[in-house]
């Protein structure tokens, strides 16, 4: 029944104010909300809509109300990511991304996974002697359960490809000096204090782990050992620090996957003919929904402007959902739709509100 009342709002643009269009949305219906509301006070939609409050307590209230709602209609393997500017006043940065997420936290049943900063390639000049220009932005990734959906291996997993280039060639360039590995472990480990016993069975492991490399079945590895290495900091009982005091050594395998880091490099967005002052970068959008959902996954953002999140999960064979308070752009975004496929139908119009 909840599949049929969501499957009118598959592959729409839809027109109004997203807090009713949500209101009419089921309850654990969504995959993923990927979202950029407009920035507080930036007056750059005609004065209609969020971001105009008069203060920022107001504004992220407002906010506030919308993500109850994507709480509310995100299935429990769903996410919520939230891309939110700050905002200078009287010369003081605001923080308002940060004040929003922390009050999300706070007030609902979710928990906040990562910020991924995207970092600006180009970012807007600011001309200011006595500031540095703005730019990056944080994508707050918010979860409903312990079972979201994270497809790590699918983000940006075009730069593993180059990454393990690097690796191959930078192996082959290795391979004469492959049989030193590990020597001056050997080494450290006789000069250490640790008792015979220890030193015994930190060797017989370097052996292995060596073996391991040499097999290909490891890229590397690393050793601390009593006395001779740094102790790491913090850590989790159980973890590195411990072993290395009750057995005199620590040897950490690295298996070679590339590291999934939570920044994003990506130029702010140029559109030939666009319309909209705040078009975010496809690209990333992209990323996120390779991220969070799988194909055939429904994807909705309640400030959809010139489309861009609808554009990108079509093209990752996902269903969209569109709402925006502005007709000029919900005819935008849909024209943009309309450039990558048959979308013919895909405008709704279900209020229009100026
Ligand atoms: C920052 S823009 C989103 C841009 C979009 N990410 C893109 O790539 O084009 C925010 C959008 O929210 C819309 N908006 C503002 N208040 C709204 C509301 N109450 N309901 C729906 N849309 C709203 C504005 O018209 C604007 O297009």
């Amino acid at each position: 029944m909840q599949e049929s009342s969501i499957s009118k709002f598959l592959d729409k643009i839809i027109c109004g104010d997203s807090l009713k269009i949500l209101k009419e949305i089921p309850n654990d219906s969504i995959d993923l909300i990927i979202t950029s509301p407009p920035y507080f006070q930036q007056r750059d939609y005609e004065g209609i809509g969020i971001g105009n409050e008069r203060t920022v307590e107001e504004y992220i209230d407002n906010l506030l109300c919308i993500f109850g709602e994507c709480v509310r209609v995100l299935k429990k393997s769903g996410s919520i990511v939230f891309n939110i500017g700050d905002k200078y006043i009287d010369g003081n940065l605001l923080l308002i991304p940060y004040r929003f997420a922390i009050e999300v936290t706070r007030k609902f049943r979710v928990k906040l996974v990562n910020e991924v900063t995207w970092i600006k390639l180009n970012p807007t000049p600011m001309p200011h002697e006595k500031k540095l220009v703005p730019s990056k932005e944080p994508f707050f990734i918010f979860v409903k359960s312990k079972e979201y959906v994270f497809n790590k291996d699918k983000f940006l997993n075009h730069l593993d490809l180059f990454k393990e280039m690097e690796r191959s060639m930078r192996k082959q360039k290795s391979n004469g000096s492959r049989k030193n590995i590990g020597k001056k472990y050997f080494d450290l480990i006789d000069a250490s204090s640790l008792t015979d016993d220890q030193k015994k069975k930190a060797k017989e492991e370097l052996l292995e782990v060596i073996r391991e490399v040499r097999e290909g079945k490891i890229e590397g590895f690393r050793m601390k050992i009593k006395g001779i290495h740094s102790m790491p900091y913090g850590g989790q009982e159980g973890g590195r620090k411990l072993k290395i005091e009750k057995q005199g050594y620590s040897i950490i395998k690295i298996h070679g996957k590339p590291m999934k880091k939570d920044i994003i490099e990506a130029p702010v967005e140029t559109l030939k003919g666009n319309i909209h002052p705040a078009v975010y970068p496809e690209y990333i959008i992209k990323e996120f929904i390779k991220l969070l959902t799988n194909e055939g996954d429904i994807v909705l953002d309640p400030f959809v402007g010139s489309g861009t999140t609808a554009i990108a999960a079509k093209k990752l064979g996902r269903h969209f959902i569109g709402i925006d308070i502005s007709e000029k752009y919900c005819k935008y975004a849909m024209n943009r739709l309309l450039e990558i496929g048959n979308s013919s139908d895909n405008v709704f119009v279900e209020e229009v509100i100026y």
